[in-house]
């Protein structure tokens, strides 16, 4: 869909739909200085929404939908109402909900060309570009299908186009900033959509690193992608034993986004798990515990999403982008429970769980990111089903070092809307995987708690650079079905947004 930026007034445009966001009437109506847009649309209708929300037949209650139909009297065909609910709960999220919700049923209404205002801009108190942002993130995000595989073509056609209007012609450079930035984001989250939601027959470590490639040649970023042979140079050790028992080699993928005015001292490297199916391998999963694994690449999905935005919005900032793709397989050449094995920085881990395989490709991963001598390192993975108990599936959970790096990610996780929640990180639990036979073990064993902790204290014993952030994504590499621009159950794209948030966060703090 095409968004385009116009000044005007959006009642005298031609359109198939007009989009209105239409606030709760509070008890008590505010004095405003000057009539609302609602107010003088509904005398423009003669009453026409007024009777609508006196009859109870819509309340504008947050996502309720009306269309009305205003015979001529304004350009519009349809006007499509789309409650928003109390206008003291309003933000971003909000509108970015609203505007998906509205783009839905223009779809199902087969409406192609929509116009609407930048809404939240006066009482909701977001600015121009926060809003026209917010709105191009919900109406991409709330059209996105994964159709890649399906032999016929959605029997309703997407809209074409939306044309965005400001309040006033001042505002309309700023709306085409949100709007520029807003098209970036959705397509980074929807390209780490489409990624996770790629069978794991055709999107394995090759493809993936196919995918990085044309990521990064589209952006004048570098990519180097290490093959087996580069990897047992390196010691990878760790990471190798994972990829011992698939036909689909391993691939290490290493993108740079480094333009000129980037801040020297200030690299980052997102790192990314990139396992393209997790059977469990010997500790093999069950069967329902398997279905859905080929999303076991979704932290890889964020980092080439975060990459994308980066290198769309030109983001002048030093970020390395690494992704360690394997695929979790068993045959007889297959790493087994009890094998130890030997990470590029020299420790040795004794295997418990070959399901435990994401933190083994990320230890080889982190050591290997040291040498951009970076000021922060995150890491995304879908991690630990414990993230899941924990948090239940509206949340990731951030474990840390640095309480400056916390303070980053929290805010570029209010900035995007993807929630993150900071858990402990107890010594207690690298006493639980210490081992008898090696240095470290990759799991607790039988028995014990807090996985999601463990896991993090494992991947602890590959950092050595004082800030340290991992996000474990298991949590919410699906959809959870609460948001309106994130339906079916399919992946959800989470991260994206966030690491390209939390770079621009990160660089601006002193
Ligand atoms: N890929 C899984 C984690 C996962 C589970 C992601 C469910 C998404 C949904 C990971 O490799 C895994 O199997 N973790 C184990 C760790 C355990 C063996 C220490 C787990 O969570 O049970
Ligand atoms: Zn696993
Ligand atoms: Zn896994």
């Amino acid at each position: 869909m095409d968004i385009k930026v116009s000044t005007g007034d959006i009642l005298v445009m031609e359109a198939d739909a007009a989009l209105i966001f239409v606030p709760e009437r509070s008890a008590e109506p505010e004095q405003e200085a000057q009539p609302s847009f609602i107010d003088r649309l509904d005398q423009v209708l003669d009453g026409m929404l007024s009777d609508l929300l006196s009859a109870g037949d819509f309340s504008a209650k947050r996502g309720e939908v009306a269309v009305l139909y205003p015979r001529g009297v304004v350009k519009p065909q349809r006007l499509i109402m789309v409650g928003v609910g109390k206008m003291s709960d309003f933000s971003a999220d909000v509108a970015r909900r609203m505007a998906a919700i509205g783009a839905q049923k223009a779809r199902s209404i087969r409406a192609l060309n929509l116009v609407c205002m930048t809404v939240g801009t006066g009482r909701g108190g977001l600015s121009v570009t926060q809003s026209a942002q917010a709105i191009a993130e919900g109406v991409l995000l709330g059209l996105y299908q994964f159709t890649a595989f399906k032999s016929e073509a959605p029997k309703t056609p997407d809209p074409q186009s939306l044309t965005l209007v400001p309040y006033s012609a001042e505002e309309l450079g700023e709306a085409q900033v949100g709007v520029q930035r807003g098209v970036a984001y959705a397509q980074g989250t929807m390209k780490a959509r489409d990624l996770a939601n790629t069978p794991p027959n055709v999107c394995n470590p090759v493809y993936l690193a196919e995918a990085a490639i044309q990521i990064a040649k589209a952006h004048g970023q570098s990519i180097t992608v290490l093959e087996r042979g580069q990897m047992e140079a390196l010691k990878m050790g760790s990471l190798l034993a994972v990829a011992r028992g698939s036909e689909n080699p391993p691939r290490f993928i290493v993108m740079e986004h480094k333009p000129e005015l980037a801040q020297a001292g200030k690299t980052v490297v997102l790192v990314g798990k990139g396992v393209t199916f997790d059977t469990g391998g010997y500790s093999i999963k069950t069967t329902d515990g398997m279905v859905g694994m080929k999303q076991d690449m979704s932290g890889a999905a964020a980092v080439l999403g975060a990459m994308h935005i980066l290198g769309t919005l030109d983001v002048q900032a030093h970020v390395v982008g690494i992704i360690p793709a394997v695929e979790n397989m068993i045959n007889g050449g297959s790493y087994r429970p009890d094998d130890v094995v030997t990470a590029s920085n020299g420790k040795t881990i004794e295997i418990i769980s070959t399901d435990a395989e994401g933190r083994l490709i990320l230890a080889d991963a982190l050591v290997y990111a040291h040498r951009y001598n970076p000021s922060a390192i995150v890491d995304i993975a879908t991690l630990t089903g414990a993230i899941a108990m924990a948090l239940g599936n509206t949340a990731a959970g951030l474990y840390y070092t640095g309480d400056d790096l916390r303070a980053s990610l929290e805010q570029a996780a209010q900035n995007s809307d993807e929630r993150l929640w900071a858990m402990p990180l107890y010594p207690e639990y690298s006493k639980v995987i210490e081992s008898e036979t090696a240095d470290i073990r990759n799991s607790g064993g039988a028995g014990s708690r807090g996985g999601a902790g463990l896991g993090a204290a494992f991947l602890k014993h590959f950092v050595t650079v004082p800030k340290w952030g991992h996000v474990d994504m298991a949590s919410v590499m699906l959809n959870s079905g609460d948001v309106p621009y994130a339906t079916g159950k399919t992946a959800s794209g989470y991260g994206a947004r966030l690491l390209a948030e939390w770079v621009q966060v990160w660089q601006n703090q002193s």
